[in-house]
């Protein structure tokens, strides 16, 4: 509920209606804006610059100023929904510093927890989770894991502190009965954490406590905390009164003020629902902050879905579940940049997109532009394909293409090479002339059709000498690629080949990754195999003028 105004010759005001309650504020042509609030106090304060950055310093006067984030949070930051273990958790940071990427926090999404309940994690798949955390930070990684604000209240009485103790406490959000309201989350069944009693501030950090003590996460990521409920209002619907129908209703989601919440009439320590849903995240975020100041003595790093007015002070802000197109990188411009404005500088929308496939060039994009994002977190839904900065091609990019008219960029240090399907090419490293060049080892770069088949040749003579072809004076060899093999023949020619050594074997088009890779009978172990691009490399040390055999399976 902050606007601020530029006026043509740049003088600039401000107007903050501080009030939680369901608004809508529309713009009029005129200009002119229109404020309707559904409650609360008419609080206004007019800030009268006079230029933009002296409106958002008087406006932070008022709220409070930005927090100081560990320096470590604003390096890079890795997540997804669906790294399902610690085994796969490690091998994400691995294949990061394999590529040599920079990576300062790796995360995990709700795949930690047992059942998806705060403040537990699955003794199964993450049942090495703390000494997972504990290398991380051996390695100079930090670690964060989400937090939902909903707890799981179906398991029976003894099985889950949280809910528990909760209940012992009285911390959770009443119906109109008095008893805690129960909603529907991700686990299931759930009640919610009233962040406006001082007693759930003491119970969240004794939580956060119990739960560090165990795993020493670095910050909190808190989601779905507007509070959001995947039933309408509860369970057991709402009462009929006038907070659950009120006269009038902004234009909010749903049409209902209960809509994917809890009920308006719900009864919190301060007030009712009605009053301070808008308020959760924020007073969820203070809960936070200083639960993690207190159990790690260090600047907190929270990073909340909900905010309002005053968040900064206490934590950053991504811009929930945007989807991997062109339209949503475009948004989240005007988006971080708002953030700015209100106080929350940590702020940054999940690069390469949330739901739905991205794309290489998107992905590209969107990590260019997330350089500029202060809060720069690659995060992924689960289910689509994977996005991190190695799940790309390295560089130069590999596109299988059947007849389609495919438009590639070519700018100045970009030469694109295509390789026909069933051709198979002997390459040699470079070197800055054709005479040392052609003492360096050599490659075969095997394009397979799509039935395994590839052709290609090699002829070479001393590379002067007068009509070498016709007096017969050269080498040449076939190689074949069928049936998971790739071999050569030596079909004429003069052995030694001046010495050269086959070096390397690329094989594109290997549909499934290979278990077991031969040359000449022996065992090849450091092979290596790219599903996303189905690419076989095969390190080797052969003669070229001796015939070989190189086989996968
Ligand atoms: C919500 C969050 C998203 C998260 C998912 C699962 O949709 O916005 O970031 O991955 O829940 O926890």
């Amino acid at each position: 509920p902050f606007y601020l105004v530029m006026e043509d010759d740049g003088s600039a005001h401000g107007v903050f209606l501080l009030n939680s309650n369901a608004m809508d504020v529309l713009l009029q042509p005129s200009p002119a804006l229109t404020w309707r609030t559904t409650g609360g106090i008419l609080d206004f304060y007019i800030f009268l610059g006079p230029d933009p950055k002296s409106v958002v310093r008087q406006y932070l006067d008022v709220v409070g100023f930005p927090f100081m984030p560990p320096y470590w949070g604003l390096g890079f930051h890795l997540c997804r929904w669906g790294y399902s273990s610690t085994d796969i958790t490690r091998q994400v940071v691995a294949n990061m510093t394999a590529a040599r990427f920079p990576l300062d926090v790796q995360w995990n999404d709700l795949d930690y927890a047992d059942a998806k309940r705060d403040f537990t994690f699955n003794k199964k798949s993450f049942k090495d989770y703390p000494e997972m955390v504990q290398d991380f930070h051996r390695c100079g990684l930090r670690y964060i894991m989400i937090v939902d604000a909903g707890i799981s209240s179906s398991g029976p009485p003894g099985t889950y502190k949280p809910y528990d103790e909760g209940l012992k406490r009285g911390v959770f959000i009443r119906n109109a009965t008095g008893q805690p309201l129960v909603g529907k989350v991700w686990p299931g069944p759930t009640v919610f954490p009233d962040f406006t009693n001082p007693e759930t501030h003491e119970w969240w950090h004794d939580m956060v406590k119990d739960f560090h003590d165990q795993v020493p996460f670095d910050g909190m990521w808190l989601d779905m905390n507007e509070p959001s409920n995947f039933v309408e209002g509860s369970q057991d619907g709402c009462p009929q009164n006038n907070l659950e129908q009120p006269p009038y209703v902004p234009g909010v989601f749903g049409g209902r003020l209960r809509a994917g919440t809890i009920c308006a009439s719900s009864q919190q320590f301060l007030s009712s629902h009605y009053n301070l849903h808008s308020l959760y995240g924020l007073t969820e975020a203070i809960a936070s902050h200083n639960a993690l100041l207190r159990v790690r003595g260090k600047r907190p790093f929270v990073i909340s879905r909900s905010t309002f007015a005053g968040h900064g002070r206490y934590a950053g802000h991504w811009t929930g579940d945007v989807g991997s197109n062109w339209e949503q990188l475009y948004y989240s411009i005007p988006e971080v940049l708002l953030f700015n404005l209100f106080g929350v500088p940590l702020v940054g929308a999940d690069i390469c997109g949330f739901a739905g496939d991205t794309s290489e060039e998107l992905c590209v994009r969107w990590t260019q532009l997330g350089a500029f994002y202060p809060f720069m977190r690659n995060h992924n839904d689960h289910g689509t394909r994977p996005q991190e900065p190695y799940a790309f091609s390295p560089a130069d990019s590999t596109i299988h293409s059947k007849g389609q008219w495919i438009l590639l960029p070519a700018p100045l240090d970009t030469i694109n090479v295509h390789v026909r399907a069933g051709h198979i090419l002997p390459l040699q490293e470079p070197a800055f002339s054709t005479a040392q060049s052609r003492r360096r080892g050599m490659a075969l770069v095997v394009a397979l059709t799509p039935d395994g088949f590839a052709r290609g040749d090699l002829f070479w003579d001393d590379g002067e000498s007068w009509e070498t072809f016709e007096r017969g004076d050269y080498t040449e060899i076939l190689f074949l690629a069928t049936h998971g093999a790739v071999l050569s023949q030596l079909l004429r020619g003069s052995p030694h080949l001046d010495g050269v050594l086959l070096e390397a074997v690329t094989v594109l088009g290997v549909s499934s990754p290979p278990r077991q890779v031969l040359a000449n009978g022996a065992i090849v172990s450091d092979f290596s195999y790219r599903s996303d691009t189905q690419v076989l490399r095969v390190p080797v040390s052969l003669p070229m003028w001796e015939q070989f055999v190189i086989s996968w399976s």
